[in-house]
């Protein structure tokens, strides 16, 4: 037995996620961490909600909400839509806890102290309708380059032209499009990452068996030197957390926050204290510090493509360069992007199927099987109502909820509602052990290595080969001239649907749960002798036939959602 700290990337307050976002960092998060618990590992699962930045300050503005509320309620919504994906975190917890403040102070205190903190003066566009300073993006004007009047002050959306916020023509703000704008000098603290390219260089290095999408993305940001580029890691904003060097004021530094993505990450190690705070665990830093016994943990990240420079450069850089016994990450797996229906998922247009309405239409299994049986590991994936409908059809209904109704069903009315005792297994029976004991082995495999895929399709052709043997076996005409072996045959499918309970628990918690309740069984046992696991429920046992466990999408259920979801979200 084994101890995983697992982390997914946590998700912006500002709104209500996407599936392309569930799929990129907490949907396989949560199967990798219901794999190793079934495998009897102990597990320490963290997420939570990413609370600071102006997108939050804005969203709270635009929902006519101080932000502190604001944020309160949507942590609420996001915390019920977890639980409706069967997100099964240890704790969800907030960036903006007390916890975390007092963490992200420390390091800031720590990486002070180890000098690796300068503060520059630097000048910065001042809204003075607004009352504050503007970030870059929240700047707009015309386009030098190409006359786009809806420029950002980062860059030209039209033309892709980089742009300063002092290149625009005609500058506004884009929070209130005020036209009076000033440039004031403002003091920043800036991280001085470059001082660290060498130890993370041998850091990454180290990691050979990292996925090839995160050590390319880490290796192209640490070498074309842009990546390493000392990083402002405060903010002139209200909402945050207060610049401080431990609980030391910082002067010069009065009214600041720390910037979003410095805290974020810290979060990660604050939440296990609010898992401790909220009385569901003890002792977080047997997790996090290998002074105090993490050193022995594994701790694995999970995450979208765009937040991999993040999580190898920066918040490693705040690790090391604090000089205390941190643990750091042993794996990163990052995901490509999921599209939707030939574009893309956007929060920012409302385009998509948003976490909320995919509940409203079907329960979560549904979307957990497809959204991780096609998962975007080695490239983009895209999401099609078709390619649901089949995959839903064909995997959930016809091959597993089939497989169930049938076996069930005929067990009831042959033999009654009890594991049948006639009949002793045969070759058929040792034939079909042999490919699932290859089979379950080649799904630990995958799973461990966090190939979600692979996984999905291991398991789908267990389930396949269950419903091979019921083909060949069949006991419905095996009845009629033998019944006991009709009856072995029969005892053996429905130990089939326990271990399929067991197996597929990760990618289907809800349909698993109801084939267990079904076999009135609680033996969640992980079948590592076959044999033995296709013995567990005992002739004589009683069980029950379930309600339908997967309907099938029909085509104009198919047509009406496509159509409802074609367009962009208010
Ligand atoms: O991309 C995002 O959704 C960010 N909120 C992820 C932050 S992950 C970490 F740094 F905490
Ligand atoms: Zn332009």
């Amino acid at each position: 037995m084994a101890r995983h700290l697992i982390t997914s990337a946590i998700p912006y307050i500002n709104g209500i996620k996407h599936l392309g976002n569930l799929v990129g960092s907490q949907l396989p998060a949560d199967l990798y961490a219901r794999y190793l618990r079934g495998r009897g590992h102990e597990v320490l699962f963290l997420c939570a909600t990413d609370e600071h930045g102006t997108p939050a300050e804005l969203a709270a503005a635009k929902a006519g909400k101080p932000v502190a509320e604001y944020c309160a309620e949507m942590w609420q919504v996001q915390d019920k839509l977890g639980q409706g994906f069967r997100l099964s975190f240890d704790h969800f917890g907030r960036s903006s806890s007390e916890q975390n403040r007092k963490l992200t102070q420390h390091f800031a205190g720590k990486l002070f102290e180890a000098g690796l903190i300068e503060e520059i003066t630097e000048k910065q566009v001042y809204s003075n309708a607004d009352g504050r300073f503007l970030p870059d993006r929240y700047i707009e004007g015309t386009c030098p380059n190409c006359g786009y009047d809806k420029a950002r002050g980062d860059q030209c959306e039209n033309c892709t032209k980089q742009l300063d916020p002092t290149d625009l023509i005609d500058p506004r703000s884009a929070i209130s499009g005020s036209t009076d704008l000033e440039v004031r000098e403002t003091k920043h603290l800036y991280l001085k990452q470059s001082q660290m390219r060498d130890r993370l260089n041998a850091w990454i290095d180290d990691q050979k068996d990292w996925p090839i999408l995160t050590t390319s993305i880490a290796k192209k940001w640490l070498n074309d030197g842009d990546g390493l580029r000392d990083r402002g890691i405060t903010r002139d904003l209200d909402w945050g957390i207060p610049v401080k060097r431990g609980d030391d004021d910082w002067p010069g530094m009065e009214g600041k926050v720390f910037y979003v993505w410095f805290d974020a990450p810290i979060e990660y190690i604050a939440c296990g204290a609010e898992w401790v705070e909220a009385g569901k665990g003890e002792d977080w830093e047997r997790w996090w510090r290998t002074d105090k016994g993490a050193d022995d943990v594994r701790y694995t990240q999970f995450m979208g493509k765009d937040n991999v420079p993040f999580h190898t450069l920066s918040f490693p850089a705040t690790i090391l360069g604090s000089g205390e016994p941190w643990k750091l990450v042993d794996y990163i797996k990052s995901f490509n992007y999921l599209n939707y229906d030939g574009g893309q998922f956007s929060t920012s247009q409302g385009r998509g199927i948003f976490m909320d309405q995919a509940l409203e239409i079907l329960p979560a299994d549904y979307w957990r099987w497809w959204l991780l049986s096609h998962a975007p590991e080695s490239s983009d994936a895209e999401f099609t109502w078709e390619n649901f409908q089949a995959s839903v059809n064909k995997d959930l209904a016809d091959v597993l909820g089939n497989f169930v109704s049938r076996v069930t069903k005929f067990c009831r009315s042959k033999f009654g509602e009890t594991v049948p005792e006639a009949g002793s297994y045969g070759p058929d029976e040792t034939a079909l052990i042999d490919t699932l004991t290859t089979r379950i082995r080649a799904y630990e495999k995958h799973m461990e290595a966090i190939e979600v895929r692979k996984s999905a399709t291991e398991l789908r052709a267990i389930w396949v080969a269950g419903n091979e043997y019921l083909q060949t076996a069949a006991p419905w005409s095996t009845f009629k001239e033998d019944p006991d072996r009709a009856a072995a045959q029969i005892r053996l499918a429905l130990n089939l649907i326990r271990l399929y309970a067991v197996i597929s628990a990760p990618f289907i918690p809800d349909a698993s749960a109801a084939m267990l309740q079904a076999m009135q069984t609680d033996d969640c046992h992980w079948p590592d002798d076959m044999a033995q696991a296709l013995e567990s429920l005992k002739p004589g046992h009683a069980f029950s036939v379930p309600e339908v466990l997967f309907a099938k999408i029909t085509d104009d259920q198919r047509e009406d959602w496509a159509a409802r979801f074609a367009g962009t979200r208010a």
